[in-house]
């Protein structure tokens, strides 16, 4: 077990990572909301294998969630986090409050274009720009030379990617596979919200996943029938709604054509929880 920095302020994680940089130690972040999980712990692995430090961010971001969304009751578990973050070898967690991400005043907003009109764009018009405006700020608080992001939100990364591409900011994007269960389910901090009839339906959205990647490299001319077969076969499991089951572009998340590099992206609905997942082809 390691000793963990915690810093509240931007100022006091400022004067720790001064030390570090000065003896001209490479620095990687994790931007996280909490409620960590074997997900994250991988993503801070990464980062110990890239940079010398790593900085775990804690921040349940407001501007990311729509006014009838699960802010209030998004799992947060500071103590439990702060145990994992030591057993890992976390060296720095950066927990601020509101105030030092969005100051008395704060009125700036990220917008990226088509990248996030699509697929989450579509169902929660608000996400991207409150992810973009909080890991920019993070990003710029931080100044790591790393950030490193889970594969499980998939457009969430290419937004990303994006954002730092266009803004020119100074810091390599990693990213690292999705972790699940056993049973296929990708680990997830709203799965706590799964009753135990929905945990056990969840990982068919996974099955409906591997199908349609199946169909792609088999016989990608059947792909639209398949996909329409996968999503009453989820409704018929017991999904409540499917906000979108897609074949896309890897990169872009436009519709997919042949010869595109592939990604298949999943929301659905299990009772009042929402999940997704994506998976690529090979
Ligand atoms: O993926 C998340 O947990 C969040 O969207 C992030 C990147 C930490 C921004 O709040």
């Amino acid at each position: 077990m390691s000793h963990l920095i915690l810093a509240r302020s931007r100022n006091d994680m400022r004067q720790h990572l001064k030390i570090w940089r000065d003896q001209g130690k490479k620095i990687a972040l994790v931007p996280t909301m909490g409620a960590l999980h074997n997900g994250h712990i991988a993503l801070i692995e990464l980062g110990k294998q890239y940079a010398d430090h790593v900085v775990t961010s804690i921040f349940v971001n407001p501007t990311q969630f729509g006014p009838n969304e699960d802010l209030a009751r998004y799992p947060r578990q500071e103590d439990e986090d702060r145990a994992k973050l030591c057993t890992i070898g976390c060296d720095l967690l950066y927990a601020p409050n509101l105030e030092e991400l969005y100051p008395q005043g704060f009125q700036t907003r990220i917008e990226l274009g088509a990248i996030t009109q699509r697929l989450e764009g579509v169902f929660r018009p608000h996400f991207f720009s409150g992810v973009a405006t909080v890991v920019a700020k993070l990003l710029l608080q931080v100044t790591p030379d790393l950030a490193i992001f889970g594969e499980k939100d998939w457009q969430q990364v290419q937004v990303v990617s994006t954002m730092v591409k266009d803004l020119d900011l100074d810091v390599t994007i990693l990213t690292a596979p999705t972790v699940r269960d056993p049973d296929g389910l990708a680990l997830s901090s709203r799965n706590a919200y799964l009753n135990a009839e929905e945990r056990r339906l969840a990982p068919k959205l996974k099955s409906a996943l591997d199908k349609i990647a199946h169909q792609l490299k088999t016989n990608p001319a059947g792909l639209d029938f398949i996909v329409g077969q996968a999503k009453q076969d989820l409704l018929a499991a017991g999904f409540r709604e499917i906000d979108y089951l897609e074949v896309c572009h890897s990169l872009t998340l436009e519709p997919w054509q042949l010869g595109d590099p592939a990604r298949i992206l999943v929301a659905a609905w299990l009772g009042q929880t929402r999940l997704i997942d994506n998976i690529g082809t090979s």
